[in-house]
């Protein structure tokens, strides 16, 4: 068995079955409030969640983030979660396909284009992975293969820190990702994994031509945690704990981030478990919300529980803009309701 794919079935098994959340450190959306409109005037049948993004319209601004791949398991999650994208009008993105590039003969466990014509969907690889085996060429193969929309790279420094033999290189990285941005018409987003993006790194990237920005900041899913759990040695353990609080609230992010540029598409994730949460980012300057470990719980379950989740994410999000009185999300952008708790 490769390192990657058993890295990849380790990561599932993990997630699925141990507490490897944040228990400290939040997404820090606990601080805001969204001011009660008791008058909304508007039929809250009528209110619109469609959104844009990035020339795809959705029928909400959800996006299903970046997980697996691989496996006989992954393959059934991932055809899960593509059914529910394409019903709903979602973005989903498949886990890192790295395994793909070592083991070509498990591309059928990423292949969801089938079940979801429509929807936008996004190519994953480490962008560390273009200090080693990988660059353009691989790249393109990638999101042909998924006939996806294009790609998305994840940084994961924190990550490949606390797992034993994991790729430390970042020199140059932002050279190479500005590298791809250019050479190719993909569009190029970046992502972290759950440790956040700050405003002078985002700055970066947008000025090495990425097309959008997924902060995946803090307050869910804790990869120094997983790793931790990974680990065969005291030394992958015990750094792990040591790290697992670490990194920045998705919140922080995006304030930060909207300070210096209003523009970039940003994809607000790191934590976000519910339409409330989901709203409070959006307000905060997000064009999109992610989530991954509540979908992944859902779709390990049953397609039936998956939808299920959907529609309550719809629902809350709904209550949310009907209770501020807005009746898109536009609106809901660019409205006063969300405050900053002053203690
Ligand atoms: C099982 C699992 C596998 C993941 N694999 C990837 C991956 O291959 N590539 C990636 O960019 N992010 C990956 N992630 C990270 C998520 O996309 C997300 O950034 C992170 O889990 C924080 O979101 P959450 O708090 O909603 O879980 C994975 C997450 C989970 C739960």
């Amino acid at each position: 068995m490769s390192n990657t794919f058993a890295r990849k079935a380790d990561h599932l098994r993990i997630c699925l079955e141990e507490d490897v959340q944040f228990r400290h450190l939040t997404n820090g959306l606990e601080r805001y409030h969204f001011v009660h409109c008791c008058l909304p005037e508007i039929n809250r049948s009528q209110i619109d969640l469609t959104t844009k993004f990035l020339e795809h319209e959705l029928g909400a601004p959800l996006l299903i983030s970046s997980m697996t791949g691989g496996t006989e398991q992954a393959r059934i999650i991932n055809l899960r979660l593509a059914a529910i994208a394409q019903k709903y009008k979602l973005a989903m993105g498949v886990g890192s396909q790295r395994v793909l590039l070592e083991k070509p003969e498990v591309a059928n466990t990423f292949s969801v284009r089938e079940v979801a014509p429509d929807i936008p969907l996004y190519a994953n690889l480490g962008a560390v992975q273009l200090n080693y085996d990988y660059g353009v060429k691989e790249c393109v193969q990638i999101v042909e293969t998924l006939q996806a929309d294009g790609l998305i790279l994840h940084l994961n420094p924190l990550q490949e820190a606390v797992q034993a033999q994991g790729d430390t290189n970042f020199r140059g990285i932002l050279d190479k990702i500005s590298n791809l941005c250019w050479s190719t018409s993909i569009p190029i987003i970046v992502k972290e994994v759950g440790n956040g993006i700050s405003g002078p790194m985002a700055e970066k990237l947008i000025n090495a031509g990425v097309k959008a920005i997924d902060v995946a900041g803090t307050g869910g899913t804790s990869w120094a945690k997983v790793e931790s759990q990974r680990a065969t040695d005291n030394l992958g353990r015990r750094l792990g704990e040591t790290f697992a609080e670490w990194g920045l609230p998705t919140a922080n992010c995006l304030l930060a981030i909207r300070e210096i540029n209003s523009e970039i598409p940003l994809i607000a994730s790191g934590g976000l478990r519910n339409g409330l949460e989901i709203a409070k980012a959006i307000a905060l300057g997000a064009d999109l919300a992610g989530m991954a470990q509540p979908f992944l719980k859902a779709a390990a379950e049953s397609s039936e529980t998956l939808e299920e989740l959907v529609q309550l994410l719809i629902a809350e999000l709904t209550t949310v803009l009907f209770c501020t009185g807005n009746s898109t999300i536009n609106e809901l952008k660019e409205s006063e309701a969300l405050q900053e708790i002053v203690a």
